[in-house]
């Protein structure tokens, strides 16, 4: 559990990963908004550019992410054929230094990947704890549709994992439930020496509408580490993100 020092001090890195994500945003982009407490300040930073004059477009990664955009002045499109993003950002809640990620904490997963995989560029912003070696640690979240879900339990432990029926943090007597009005389940896995080979193995279950696996999707992530934010591209060295004025 994170100090109440540690908190604020994650608090003020997720800040300024999102700061650096928005300098990186031009005039006339279709932007991808994600989901979650550093995609939050993200928003409400690029609202204040809007507000300023920058021309952007976006479409949101969940309802609260939606209802935030509009409420700082975004103009949103609805979804169609088409529709590419030119960048998403968003966080994560584990990413290795090839930038593979585990996402969904927030059970926002579903519509990050449509986002992610209808985007050229998905840039992560995160706060330093989300660095792992390994990717595992954090509870791999999985949507599943209600009737599946038995099944859906049973193969996940044969994967070897161990499959938590997600409850709503408000009201922990009921099951939470994603936008789309699915389950979530997180699945327990300690490590996962083979994250490729797993999101193929779970992709093969019937009822589980999507993983929170993302794999080859990010292009950068911006981590911000005590004052520093690092930019961090797969197979390159980390570097400064303030010595970048453009997008990667
Ligand atoms: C939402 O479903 C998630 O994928 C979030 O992107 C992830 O949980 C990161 O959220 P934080 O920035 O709040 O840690």
């Amino acid at each position: 559990m994170p100090t109440p020092e540690d908190q604020v001090r994650l608090e003020k890195e997720k800040h300024l990963a999102a700061t650096a994500a928005v300098r990186w945003v031009r005039d006339g982009m279709l932007v991808g908004l994600g989901t979650g407490s550093t995609a939050a300040p993200f928003i409400a930073q690029l609202g204040e550019a809007v507000r300023g004059g920058l021309r952007v477009q976006a479409t949101a990664t969940s309802i609260a992410s939606e209802k935030l955009a509009r409420e700082v002045g975004i103009p949103l499109v609805e979804p169609r054929r088409g529709l590419r993003f030119d960048l998403t950002v968003d966080g994560a809640d584990e990413l290795d230094a090839q930038l593979r990620l585990v996402k969904g904490g927030g059970g926002a997963l579903l519509r990050e990947k449509v986002l992610a995989t209808a985007s050229d560029y998905l840039l992560i912003v995160a706060d330093s704890s989300k660095e792992v070696p390994q990717l595992g640690r954090f509870p791999l979240p999985l949507e599943v549709v209600s009737f599946a879900l038995p099944w859906v339990l049973d193969a996940v432990a044969a994967l070897g994992g161990a499959p938590v029926l997600r409850m709503d943090r408000q009201n922990p007597t009921q099951t939470a439930h994603s936008d789309q009005g699915n389950l979530l389940v997180d699945c327990y896995f300690e490590v996962l020496p083979d994250p490729e080979q797993l999101a193929r193995q779970l992709k093969t279950i019937p009822g589980i509408v999507e993983h929170g696996l993302f794999l080859g999707l990010a292009r950068a992530a911006l981590v911000a580490r005590g004052e520093q934010v690092l930019l961090l591209r797969p197979g390159a060295e980390p570097a400064d993100a303030a010595s970048f004025s453009e997008l990667p």
